[in-house]
């Protein structure tokens, strides 16, 4: 079992009140907190190490270099991809994604179908929705229950020797719910088409094993597992890294440069254009080496044990109902109470320290399909407690009483 204190004692920001009471931080899925450990990670950069990357011959400008290719090595061992050049930095999901789909642009016509599921935060709809503006490509949508499970049988509909593309969330940011990934990809693959996970809410609970799954992109942001905010990756397998063009053109993405023409560098670097997040790669390897350490099936089984109490305990509240009921989710509780609004909700208890995220969640189709305007969400991390959560379940009845 996780030693939850010791964990605890290594989050600064746990340790302090917000509007004169104990945070209760519960806003997981939008960023988690960081350890000690990474915030000095980026401290240790910037005061011993700071020179640019993969450009001087001086001994700061190849300790940088060295330090953040090791944390492309760990990208690549966490993420089990064949080769270190898989792994594409970025800065963050929403750009692996917006890499992606633009680098379709010239591999798509008019006609050709693209799947995305009904579950899907904005960031892996709306690029995918510019994509098909230019191309003339048509988007088709994986329909969900109302637990909030994709409906297999209407994929299996939907997939033809017209899909190229299909893209899917590991995990639904606004329910929570594991899609079954590995179906989706390889029902997906007997028709040839290539498939993007969208990992950024999987990624602080699962450790994808992207050889195994078979899938051509695998994205993340470094921020939800405990590294900082703008830095994210891009895996890909190499022969479609190869294929696609690169997404912006500058310094160090190039083999040579002349007015007449220009060749590209090789993977990873035609795609790493400017001189980028030093700091920040550097510090996502070393989140990674402290989740590996804590270990994500110890991770998965606590958050899990959470979610099952935070659930029993939240739905002891008349009036509240979950959105997101598979049992097959991560540790993530969506939920409005009668007809209170969530900003409202999440307004009062923030007032008794407990922070968690209202509104669409940037998933406006989802809340259309529930007819619901948004919802409150609360989701949980390894570091919370189920005290946590019980000053939740307190807090939320004061803002009942208070609104009702
Ligand atoms: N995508 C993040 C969330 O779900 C920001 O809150």
């Amino acid at each position: 079992m996780l030693d939850i204190k010791k964990i605890r004692a290594d989050f600064p920001i746990l340790n302090q009140q917000i509007n004169g009471k104990p945070l209760v931080y519960l806003d997981n899925a939008a960023t988690s907190q960081k350890p000690q450990v990474v915030i000095d990670s980026l401290v240790n950069y910037y005061s011993t190490i700071n020179a640019n990357i993969h450009r001087g011959v001086h001994t700061l400008s190849q300790l940088a270099t060295d330090a953040f290719e090791q944390a492309r090595e760990k990208l690549q061992q966490h993420f089990n991809a064949k080769k270190s050049c898989e792994i594409i930095f970025t800065a963050g999901t929403t750009h692996s994604i917006n890499i992606v789909a633009t680098g379709f642009t010239s591999l798509l016509q008019k006609g050709d179908e693209l799947i995305v599921s009904a579950m899907e935060h904005h960031s892996n709809i709306v690029p995918w929705q510019m994509l098909c503006e230019r191309t003339e490509a048509v988007l088709k949508v994986i329909p969900m229950n109302q637990e909030g499970e994709l409906l297999m049988d209407e994929y299996d509909k939907l997939l033809s020797n017209k899909t190229k593309l299909v893209f899917v969330n590991h995990v639904s940011n606004a329910l929570g719910t594991i899609n079954p990934i590995k179906e989706i990809i390889d029902k997906a693959h007997k028709f040839g088409a290539a498939v993007l996970i969208d990992g950024a809410q999987s990624c602080p609970h699962i450790k994808p094993d992207v050889q195994a799954l078979d899938v051509d992109f695998y994205v993340v942001s470094a921020h939800k597992l405990c590294g900082p905010t703008g830095v994210g990756i891009l895996y890909g397998k190499e022969e479609w890294l190869n294929k696609l063009p690169p997404y912006q053109g500058g310094g160090e993405m190039i083999k040579e440069v002349t007015f007449e023409k220009t060749t590209y560098a090789d993977l990873p670097y035609k795609f790493e254009a400017g001189t980028p997040n030093i700091a920040g790669v550097i510090a996502f390897g070393t989140a990674i080496d402290y989740m590996n350490g804590i270990g994500f099936d110890n991770i998965a089984e606590y958050e899990n044990e959470l979610l099952q109490y935070a659930t029993k305990k939240l739905l002891q509240i008349e009036g509240l109902k979950i959105y997101g009921t598979s049992e097959n989710k991560t540790s993530v509780i969506s939920f409005n109470i009668d007809e209170i609004h969530p900003y409202d909700i999440g307004t009062i208890i923030d007032k008794l320290g407990v922070e968690v995220r209202t509104g669409h969640h940037c998933a406006q189709p989802i809340m259309d399909f529930y007819k619901i305007p948004g919802t409150v969400r609360a989701s949980f991390s390894f570091y919370n407690t189920f005290e946590e959560v019980d000053v939740l379940y307190n807090a939320l009845i004061k803002a009942k009483t208070m609104l009702s």
